[in-house]
Parts: C-alpha cells; sequence; structure tokens
C-alpha cells in the first residue's frame, strides 16, 4: 500500500545548521508517530520557501540514514502573507500504513497551517466557546491584550451574514435561499490594537451587527453547514498566519481542534440575560429584558442541537461555570490555565 504524509516546519534563521536540526526533528517523528521502518519511505519532496537557501534539507534526510529513497528539493514560487522560513515535506511510504491512518507532522510556526489534519501538534491558539452571554467576548479582548494575540470573534461573523439576511428579505426557512446569497456576501476582517472591525461589502458593519434582532437570524444561518463551511474556512485562514483567542460556540471542537487552550465558559440565563442587556445599554441600544432571556433560551435551544457543529463542549476544554464571577477573576482563571500548558 502506498500512501503519504505530509509535515511542515519552520525555522527561525536561515542558517545551514537550524535547517539541519530542525528538519532531522520533523523527519524523526513522521518516522516514530507513524510506526515507519526507514525502508518503508520510497521517495521524500521537500518544499522551502524562497527565504531558505542555506542547505537542502535533503541532507538531513541522509544524515539520518534515509539513504535509498529518491529525495527531491525545490523552492517554492513566493506567495503574499504565507508563513515564512518553511520547510514542507511530503513522505510517500510503501508499507501496511493506511492513508486515512497516517499522522502528518507541522512544528513550530508550521502548527498553523493545517488545523484540520494535524493530529498531535498544538497550535498555540485560545479557543473559547460558550453561549450567548456566558462572558466570552469580554474576556477573550482582555486575553488577547494580556498574550498580545489577535482577538477573533467568530459570532461576529454569523453576524453579518444574518444582516445580509435581514437586509435583503432573504427568506430565513429556505436554506436554499440562504446558502444562494453566499456569492453575494464578501465579508472582511480587519484587526488594530484588539479590536475587530467587520465590512459587509466594503461597508462597516460592526456596530449594526450587534442589535438584538441579528442575533437570533445569526443563529439560525449559522445552521446551514455551507454558512459554516465558509466562515470556518476563512477563521482557520485567520489561525495560520496570526497567535489568535478566538471565541464562538464551536472554536474547541472544530475550527481548531488543536488549539494549546480551550476554555468552555458557561453561567446562568438569568446572569447571562442581565450582562446582555448591560451591554445594550452601554451601547445605548434599547431592549426589553424578557424578550433578551427568551431570545438567549431559544438560541441556546438553536446552538446546541443543530446538526453541523453544535455547541458543546471539547473533550480537552477547561469548563468555567462564571456565574457569581467578575470579568477580573474569569481572565485571571483562564491565564492560570494558559500558563500551566
Ligand atoms: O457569539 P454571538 O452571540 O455573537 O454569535 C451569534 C450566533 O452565531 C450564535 O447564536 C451562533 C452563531 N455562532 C456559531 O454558530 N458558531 C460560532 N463559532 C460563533 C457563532
Amino acid at each position: 500500500m502506498v500512501c503519504c504524509i505530509r509535515g511542515a516546519t519552520t525555522v527561525k534563521e536561515n542558517s545551514r545548521a537550524e535547517i539541519l536540526e530542525n528538519t532531522k526533528v520533523m523527519l524523526y517523528e513522521i518516522i516514530r508517530e507513524n510506526n515507519l521502518n526507514i525502508e518503508e519511505i520510497i521517495s521524500i519532496l521537500f518544499t522551502c520557501t524562497k527565504d531558505l537557501t542555506k542547505v537542502y534539507p535533503a541532507v538531513a534526510a541522509r544524515e539520518i540514514g534515509i539513504v535509498d529513497a529518491s529525495l527531491m528539493c525545490v523552492q517554492e514560487l513566493y506567495v503574499e502573507g504565507s508563513l515564512e522560513k518553511c520547510i514542507r515535506v511530503s513522505v510517500t511510504v510503501e508499507g501496511n500504513l493506511k492513508q486515512k491512518e497516517c499522522k502528518h507532522i507541522y512544528l513550530n510556526e508550521a502548527t498553523r497551517l493545517r488545523p484540520d489534519i494535524v493530529s498531535k501538534s498544538k497550535i498555540e491558539a485560545v479557543a473559547i466557546d460558550g453561549p450567548a452571554g456566558s462572558g466570552k467576548s469580554t474576556v477573550a479582548k482582555l486575553i488577547s491584550s494580556e498574550l498580545g494575540y489577535v482577538y477573533v470573534d467568530t459570532g461576529a461573523m454569523y453576524r453579518t451574514v444574518g444582516l445580509y439576511c435581514l437586509k435583503n428579505n432573504v427568506c430565513l426557512d429556505r436554506d436554499e435561499d440562504i446558502i444562494e446569497s453566499l456569492d453575494k456576501i464578501d465579508i472582511k476582517l480587519e484587526f488594530s490594537k484588539g479590536f475587530q472591525k467587520i465590512l459587509l461589502n466594503g461597508i462597516d458593519v460592526t456596530e449594526d451587527i450587534r442589535k438584538p434582532e441579528v442575533a437570533c437570524v445569526a443563529s439560525r444561518v449559522a445552521s446551514v453547514e455551507a454558512v459554516r463551511e465558509k466562515l470556518v474556512f476563512m477563521q482557520r485562514e485567520i489561525a495560520k498566519k496570526s497567535k489568535v483567542v478566538m471565541d464562538g460556540r464551536d472554536i474547541g471542537t472544530n475550527v481548531l481542534k488543536n488549539a494549546r487552550t480551550k476554555i468552555y465558559l458557561d453561567a446562568d440565563v438569568d446572569e447571562r440575560a442581565k450582562r446582555r442587556c448591560n451591554e445594550l445599554s452601554e451601547k445605548e441600544i434599547s431592549f426589553d429584558y424578557n424578550k433578551i432571556r427568551e431570545e438567549i433560551i431559544l438560541r441556546d435551544e438553536q446552538d446546541k442541537n443543530r446538526k453541523v457543529n453544535p455547541l458543546s463542549v471539547a473533550k480537552d476544554a477547561v469548563v468555567i461555570d462564571t456565574s457569581g464571577m467578575s470579568i477580573e477573576q474569569v481572565k485571571t482563571k483562564i491565564l492560570e490555565i494558559i500558563n500551566s500548558k
């Protein structure tokens, strides 16, 4: 059986010693994690980004005893915004391993490249999930500024699709209509000083998406698989390029399965409703407490029971019940968890 194992790593400097060392670590890990005999490796293709010129990583393969396999090393074209000083590898193996069982290895900065296929490596990211009003966004902003990470509010992206549907009278009872509108929706996120600005077809909708009527529509459009596919792809692209604190409903269970830290925030429904009302009154948006409370219950129901990536606690997440806790206490607790990793 022939199969192909992928991997990538990065170096800090374009130096022969570091390229050899990091390539060897990556190859050893590929061999160990996939229980390979060196003889089973029939060929290896290495690619290096344009900023690496010092040595062929193939030298590293020869030095660890891969002598019979055919080795090829090529330089990549420059891709704007792509990871720097990166060595990628594709190892072809002939043996008993099945393609589906391959463990792909991404190390150092390259852990961000393929969060979907990486099995073991953790990426430097903080995933925060939880129901509406559990305090995710407030605390995620504080944590991201403390760590110097980019804060990504994924709920804002679903809200933006929801806002488009509301403004354009898209029939929310029909998945097909929501899916059809996706081609007309261009979402751009801009990040500066821990603040996320969101543009819908070039127009800043950062404030508009916060209106209470948008929340339930966001929850509805978020149950459509094609919507999730589009937005999850964007979210993973952001996490490839920067270290992130990302909050949402499926970050730990789906978007960044291999995030080093996963937190699930919860709180009782009355406390969550009160918090939402406080946020709205700070923004001078009018509200009715009972309506907000009902809306939160409805959203919990929709978000937890939808078929695709429902809100749930990731196996490796730490659950924090924030009822009765101050934001400062939640922040301290999360930072303790991050530092203990
Ligand atoms: O976090 P929020 O209240 O702004 O999110 C609005 C809606 O978007 C929420 O009810 C469900 C949906 N959502 C989602 O399905 N997955 C995410 N990762 C984030 C939000």
